[in-house]
């Protein structure tokens, strides 16, 4: 075992460590939630209950998390019991929120398969699932105790979701890292191969960034916000291609859009914003896409509604630095 650190946000303290996956499921778990693709990822002893769910975000929703539910009750699990879950962002964000129902929260260890669910999904406390098509509308803050990572695990995970979590490790080198940035350009082939070292210093990085964010500004009040650098642009995408876009390939064109939005209003230099570009694409991400600009708008401001009124933008300034700003919306159609 190798810690990263022990964070304290919120009255919780979250322990996040590498493991070697011999060893990385706890001896005391008594549930445990994977879903198809990642049950088979651990050796799981046959005096532990779990469940499998299908995999995809269209099960995020309360039918999975009432199943965990009613078989933690039907078994008898105690206050202090454990449950862990095994498993991309979707697994980990249900565990978690069924973990804190169950007995007013129960004991809870997350361990992340998926790249994004390493660097984002599994660690800073919010848990949730989706009412309908309405993403993370039901949900709490529900930090688990440990976080448990082995890179090993994302050799079997699919080009497609790996790019959607290299869009966030992107993210964070641009919001906070510059030094990850350089590293993402030199070791390229590593990355791409997966190659466990490089993908550990990765997660690590990443994880010390968000950490820094959500110790200092849990329910994100404040800086936190800053953790959805090319996500306005990127949720309106999802939503407008029906999803086809992925989360991470949204993202990645939203923070092409944020640093042209920078550029434009001069906040960043272009040169800079190129360079960024430039090395988003060279990792395979498209950075035009071709939709319709009112429905982009229309489709912000469901976002809008969320925020009051009132539409942020979290836009690059130079390396490691990002700002929360208002865009007028002939600027945004500007950028489409
Ligand atoms: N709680 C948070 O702070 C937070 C942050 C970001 C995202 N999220 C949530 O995370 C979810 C997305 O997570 P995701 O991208 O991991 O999606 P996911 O959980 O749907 O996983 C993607 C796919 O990869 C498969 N998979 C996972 N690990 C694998 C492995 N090692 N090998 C083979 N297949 C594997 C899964 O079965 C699934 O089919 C969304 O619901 C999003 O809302 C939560």
């Amino acid at each position: 075992m190798d810690i990263i650190r022990t964070f304290e946000f919120g009255g919780f303290s979250c322990t996040v460590a590498f493991y070697p996956r011999e060893e990385i499921l706890p001896l005391d778990a008594e549930l445990l939630v994977a879903d198809l693709n990642t049950a088979s990822l651990v050796l799981v002893p046959e005096d532990i209950i779990s469940v499998t769910l299908t995999p995809g975000e269209k099960e995020k929703q309360w039918p999975a998390v009432d199943s965990i539910l009613k078989l933690a009750m039907e078994k008898g699990l105690a206050r202090d019991s454990l449950m862990v879950a095994v498993g991309g962002g979707v697994v980990t964000d249900m565990t978690a929120f069924a973990a804190s129902l169950y007995m007013r929260g129960c004991r809870l260890i997350l361990i992340p398969t998926s790249l994004l669910a390493m660097v984002d999904a599994s660690f800073g406390g919010k848990t949730g699932i989706d009412a309908g098509p309405y993403k993370n509308t039901i949900g709490s803050f529900y930090p688990a105790a440990e976080v448990r990572i082995c890179p090993e695990f994302l050799k079997t995970l699919s080009d497609r979701e790996f790019l959607n979590g290299l869009a966030e490790v992107l993210k964070t080198a641009i919001i906070a890292d510059p030094d990850m940035l350089e590293l993402m350009r030199d070791k390229k082939e590593d990355i791409l191969k997966r190659d466990s070292d490089i993908m550990a210093q990765l997660i690590r990085r990443c994880l010390l960034v968000k950490g820094s964010l959500v110790e200092e500004d849990l329910r994100e009040k404040g800086r936190r916000a800053l953790l959805n650098l090319g996500h306005t642009f990127g949720h309106a995408l999802e939503a407008v291609t029906d999803f086809e876009w992925s989360h991470g390939a949204a993202v990645a064109w939203g923070m092409g859009k944020a640093l042209d939005a920078s550029v434009k209003i001069g906040l960043a230099e272009s040169a800079w914003s190129k360079k960024i570009k430039d090395l988003m694409i060279d990792y395979g991400f498209q950075l035009e896409a071709f939709v319709d600009k009112d429905e982009i708008i229309k489709a912000m401001s469901m976002d809008k509604k969320k925020m009051r009124g009132k539409l942020r933008f979290i836009l690059p300034v130079s390396p490691g630095d990002v700002r929360i700003k208002i865009l007028e919306e002939d600027l945004i159609r500007s950028l489409l």
